[in-house]
């Protein structure tokens, strides 16, 4: 098996616009009157979610004219997100057939499918032309991609001058192994951390100039506290999240991805790049 077919193997759930169809029952909605906040907690498969997403965005100005590409895109919750904030058109690419396939299904119940489109392809080879698109997000994607450099120089190739590239992925932060499975990946032969120095030269060779880095290990550690204490409260987890993606193996996976974060081997990093 090729290497991305083992990274899309390691996401695809099987069933899963069936298990997000069942979880919106319980939610007390339909197809017809879910919201994108109402699937955040299952679409935005990144560590913080909407709030995540969120404080990444608003360091860029996207605006309606902008027509934003969504690297590794998974379900689009990100995608769709965008589309609503900034009124704009917004292209998802991801490895993951089933993840779009469930993508464009929702795009379909929340009536975004007009302005955002999702694409099963590989962020190291894009079908798109050059200088298409003028701005860029990438969440929680780079642990699964070998080759940064010529990932992230496929991006700047896809992107018009001036355009921002917005980096949220989970980096190295000691040489201290993983403790696994982790959200990402199952073991280690599908998990390629990178530091953010290692980022931001990634970056540079690509020709991106880019922000320091900004680690938001605490805001990780918050969020995670939060979540326990939402769950210790309701008695278990809500209808929709990440367990519908992950299955049974989702506490364990989130577990161990909280203590390497708490053992500091790792941390979600944001960088800010531009093409110039
Ligand atoms: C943790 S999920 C994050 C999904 C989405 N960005 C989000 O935040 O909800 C990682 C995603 O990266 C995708 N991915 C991994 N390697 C990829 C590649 N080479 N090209 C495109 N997508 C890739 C996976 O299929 C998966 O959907």
């Amino acid at each position: 098996m090729s290497y991305e077919n083992s990274v899309s193997e390691h996401y695809t759930h099987g069933g899963l616009l069936g298990a997000i169809r069942d979880s919106i029952v319980k939610l007390g909605k339909t197809i017809d009157t879910i919201t994108i906040d109402d699937l955040a907690p299952v679409d935005e498969f990144h560590i913080g979610g909407r709030r995540a997403t969120d404080h990444l965005l608003d360091q860029v100005n996207f605006s309606a004219d902008d027509h934003v590409l969504d690297v590794g895109c998974g379900l689009g919750g990100a995608a769709r997100y965008i589309s609503s904030k900034f009124n704009n058109q917004v292209t998802g690419i991801d490895i993951t057939q089933e993840y779009i396939d469930v993508g464009i299904a929702l795009c379909a119940w929340v009536e975004l499918d007009k302005r955002v489109s999702l694409q099963h392809g590989s962020a190291l080879s894009m079908p798109f032309e050059d200088e298409t698109f003028d701005g860029a997000v990438m969440l929680h994607v780079g642990m699964n991609i070998d080759d940064k450099p010529g990932l992230f120089t496929e991006v700047f190739r896809v992107l018009r001058p001036g355009a921002y590239f917005c980096v949220y992925d989970i980096m190295q932060l000691s040489n201290e192994d993983l403790i696994y499975p982790v959200p990402w990946a199952t073991q280690m032969s599908t998990s390629i951390l990178a530091t953010p120095h290692h980022y931001l030269q990634a970056l540079k060779t690509a020709g991106f100039s880019s922000s320091k880095e900004n680690i938001r290990r605490d805001f990780a550690l918050e969020f995670f506290r939060n979540m326990h204490s939402r769950m210790q409260t309701a008695g278990g987890p809500p209808p929709l999240g990440l367990h519908t993606l992950m299955g049974e193996s989702s506490a364990l996976k989130v577990n161990n991805m909280i203590h390497n974060i708490e053992a500091g081997r790792i941390a979600p990093v944001e960088i800010i790049a531009r093409k110039e």
